[in-house]
């Protein structure tokens, strides 16, 4: 399999300070010379690695063992992952086929079943190869190289066009200054600035918040790993809180709006998100707090009836029974781990896309998006 350990000049650069900057905004997917690099998000933020992925078995491995995550990132490695499977086929002398490459799109699209982006993704690539299947395999590597950049940079803009529109939601002067939001969905999480992070990093730099309180969000503790790492690098100010402890900081009065992201929207509006999201819609409704999602429209699954619908990935048990190798729990604990839960549309004030902001989302307004 094409995974190479990280270089040491890659383990050795410094992630802190400048690194943000000099990017412009934090990369955690990298495609160049053939090669799809992944920053390590398992390491962080004690190491800094990278995994360099040369087929798209490796990339399938990165994706089900979340050295990348959040949804849109997933989408953008599988449509890179894609590639990779088309050009070691071709390699092979073989002829590039959307046949010829059901075995590489089942196992990306297999690596997890959740966000509907990883699909998603990978049938724009397909479709892209079945409209190129006249021309010879060069120029379908071409193309096929040109819509996963495309997928990218749709991404970036996509990313840009939801800060700004969930921003402009938030209205400093009539409400609490601080906001509230779960799991991961910066720049890590995507390919350009975040979606629920992207928002809240306009909305800062507006001067429409004081703060974030960031739930560390157990098990995998992509809020207080890579959330407040993303916000102490841009200097926002935030205060990482355990779970348990969002109830009693909503009836503080302090926050105005809970922000979160997406990993598949049913037709409805339903919305699955990390576990504990559905939990915060409760509580946000009971304190009288405001529930924004932000996702891309390719976070919407039209076919997808409601939430009832959304197979809801397990994970495996060590994740919450230890940490670190060290056992939190009596050995051979039996342990419940889903991955996402559902929240009802009903509990959703505003969903934020790339398209428009839909107030209270049901069925009609979610199909609107779509006109
Ligand atoms: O299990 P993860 O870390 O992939 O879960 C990520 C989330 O739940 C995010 O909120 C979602 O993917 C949106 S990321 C912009």
């Amino acid at each position: 399999m094409g995974i190479n350990r990280p270089s040491e000049v890659d383990a050795d650069r410094s992630f802190h300070h400048g690194f943000i900057q000099e990017l412009g905004v934090l990369k955690a997917l990298k495609y160049k010379d053939n090669t799809l690099r992944v920053l390590d998000q398992r390491r962080l933020p004690n190491r800094v690695e990278w995994i360099c992925c040369t087929d798209a078995t490796c990339v399938a491995k990165v994706i089900r063992e979340m050295a990348v995550r959040g949804a849109p990132a997933i989408g953008v490695a599988a449509a890179y992952g894609y590639l990779l499977a088309a050009r070691s086929l071709a390699a092979r002398g073989e002829g590039l086929t959307v046949d010829a490459l059901q075995a590489g799109y089942r196992e990306l699209a297999a690596a997890r079943p959740t966000a509907v982006n990883l699909v998603w993704a990978l049938d724009r690539m397909v479709a892209c190869l079945r409209d190129a299947e006249p021309l010879p395999d060069a120029q379908r590597l071409d193309r096929l190289s040109d819509e996963a950049q495309s997928i990218e940079a749709r991404d970036v803009e996509a990313n840009l066009a939801m800060s700004q529109r969930g921003a402009a939601l938030i209205e400093r002067d009539r409400e609490c200054g601080w906001v509230l939001t779960h799991c991961n969905t910066g720049a890590l999480a995507t390919a350009g600035q975040g979606t629920a992070l992207g928002v809240i990093r306009d909305a800062w730099s507006a001067g429409r918040i004081e703060g974030v309180y960031v739930d560390e969000t157990r098990p995998w503790l992509q809020g207080s790993r890579l959330t407040a790492w993303e916000l102490q690098e841009e200097s926002i100010d935030y205060r990482l809180i355990c779970d348990g402890a969002a109830a009693s900081v909503l009836a503080t009065g302090r926050v105005g709006w809970v922000i979160v992201g997406a990993d598949r929207i049913a037709a409805n509006g339903d919305t699955a998100n990390k576990i504990g999201t559905y939990s915060l819609a409760v509580l946000a409704r009971h304190h009288g707090v405001k529930f924004m999602v932000v996702a891309p429209r390719s976070t919407i699954d039209r076919d997808c009836r409601d939430g009832s619908a959304i197979e809801i990935e397990q994970r495996p048990a060590v994740e919450v029974s230890e940490v670190g190798g060290q056992l939190l729990a009596p050995r051979g604990a039996s342990v419940y781990n889903p991955a996402f839960d559902v929240t009802p549309a009903g509990l959703i004030d505003a969903l934020v896309t790339e398209a428009g902001v839909v107030r209270h989302p049901d069925r009609d307004s979610i199909a609107r998006l779509f006109d």
